[in-house]
């Protein structure tokens, strides 16, 4: 099953090792996403990607290079400018794919948002699009920075000790770091929770009421350690930077009235594609517990849920879906009416309802209260910093999102079976 759903008992859906080195070919890009916050903050990103594309002129290049031999692009630009079109048929395996995902997303955030929300880019150049567009379709990841890369393809060791360390950052410093770093460690908390519903699947199958009622627990137990762990971002993410900074560079291009048409990708598609921005509403973790637990989320709630099944790997939303198709544990537990059972579920159900509350608790703190105060202090984003105030990097309205996903388990809560 593990393999089937490519997850790990250790780790979840977070990737093992992920590879932090791609066949020399590709060095211009990780050259790129390894000085990305350098060259995003001194606002050179999208000129040397444009110089790869006029690549012909070297003379003017090689010119311009002697003069700025001393500075810190100077290496950079001197790799990148012998960059051409790359072919992505050199990536072989998995991991490969990932790291060449991941180091293309944080580029091509970059290149969009370098001048902040109110100038995107509408053009992704050739050199990123065309390549990017193959990998993803190889993934079947869409051609954005999805949770699936920024949070559980972009941590390395640090040390053998086993401290963990950011592949890619954005600007935003510590905020930035703490921000992926922490959705890391929640993921990694929902581990636990992913076997125990394995579990609950199987001993549900041989009528097996004690393994049902064990899985369950260790579902709840995660439940709880994940809610424990997400405290941590009030020590490690800054308020101000985290609305004013990062929430841009992990903006996507659908239902964001920045980019209403979409993102043009060149020699790719003559039209431009929409496609949201990455969040941890794209984590397969709570979308299992969800279907394992049969909690349903209709209306708008519900399509905008099944929507980010397409951004997460595509061994992962099958669990879900697995899960989702299953018989019905509630109507299990209701037909037996083992009150120990019940009990397991409802309580399950609770710490579920619990990390919801949390996580909209922290959304105001982090979203509305900073985004209330710039707006208050005479509109620094220039009139449009109210469009992600009301709306999520993942395009959804996010109030009335978050309040009818915990209402849909409050509301399973309300009805113990
Ligand atoms: C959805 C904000 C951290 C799990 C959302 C949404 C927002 C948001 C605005 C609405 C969807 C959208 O993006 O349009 C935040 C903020 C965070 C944070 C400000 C931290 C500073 C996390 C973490 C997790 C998480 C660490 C991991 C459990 C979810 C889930 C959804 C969601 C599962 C989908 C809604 C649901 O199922 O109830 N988040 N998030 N978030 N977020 Fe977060
Ligand atoms: N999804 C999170 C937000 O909207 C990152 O702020």
């Amino acid at each position: 099953d593990f393999d089937a759903f490519d997850i790990s008992e250790e780790l979840g859906f977070i990737l093992e090792e992920p590879l932090t080195h791609l066949p020399d070919y590709y060095q211009v890009w990780l050259d790129l996403a390894n000085n990305l916050t350098h060259l995003i903050e001194s606002r050179k990103l999208r000129d040397v990607v444009h110089k790869v594309r006029a690549w012909k002129s070297v003379a003017i290049t090689i010119t311009k290079l002697h003069s700025q031999i001393h500075s810190p692009t100077a290496k950079l630009q001197q790799a990148t400018n012998t960059m051409p079109i790359l072919s992505p048929h050199h990536l072989s395996n998995h991991r490969e794919l990932r790291l060449a995902h991941l180091a293309l997303g944080f580029i091509s955030m970059g290149y969009v948002w370098q001048e902040g929300q109110h100038e995107p880019a509408q053009i992704l150049p050739k050199a990123l699009a065309w390549p990017y567009w193959l990998i993803s379709r190889r993934l079947g990841l869409p051609p954005i920075l999805t949770y699936a890369d920024s949070v559980l393809a972009n941590w390395k060791l640090k040390d053998p000790t086993g401290n963990m360390d950011l592949i890619f950052s954005f600007p935003g410093g510590e905020t930035c770091r703490g921000f992926f770093m922490v959705s890391l460690l929640v993921e990694m908390a929902a581990s636990s929770g992913i076997t125990g519903s394995l579990e609950v699947m199987h001993a549900m199958k041989i009528s097996d009421l004690i393994g049902i009622q064990k899985g369950l627990i260790k579902v709840t137990q995660s439940l709880k350690k994940m809610k424990e762990t997400f405290q941590l971002m009030h020590n490690h993410v800054e308020a101000t930077a985290f609305h004013g900074t990062l929430r841009i560079f992990v903006s996507g291009w659908r239902d964001n009235p920045m980019l209403p048409r979409g993102l043009l990708y060149e020699g790719v598609s003559n039209e431009p594609v929409l496609l949201s921005g990455g969040s941890a509403a794209q984590s397969s973790a709570i979308q299992c517990f969800d279907a394992l637990l049969c909690i349903q989320h209709e209306g708008e709630t519900g399509a905008f849920l099944t929507r980010m099944r397409d951004y997460m790997p595509p061994a992962h939303r099958q669990l879900i879906e697995t899960l989702s198709v299953c018989p019905s544990l509630r109507d299990f537990i209701t037909t037996c009416s083992d009150s120990d059972l019940c009990q397991a579920y409802n309580s399950c159900v609770s710490a579920l309802v619990d990390l919801r509350s949390y996580h909209l608790n922290t959304v105001a703190k982090y979203v509305i209260v900073p985004g209330n105060r710039a707006r208050a202090m005479g509109c620094p984003l220039r009139g449009v910093g109210t469009a992600l105030n009301t709306t999520g990097t993942g395009g959804s309205n996010l109030m009335v999102f978050l309040k009818t996903s915990l209402m849909d388990d409050m509301w399973r809560r309300s009805t113990p079976p």
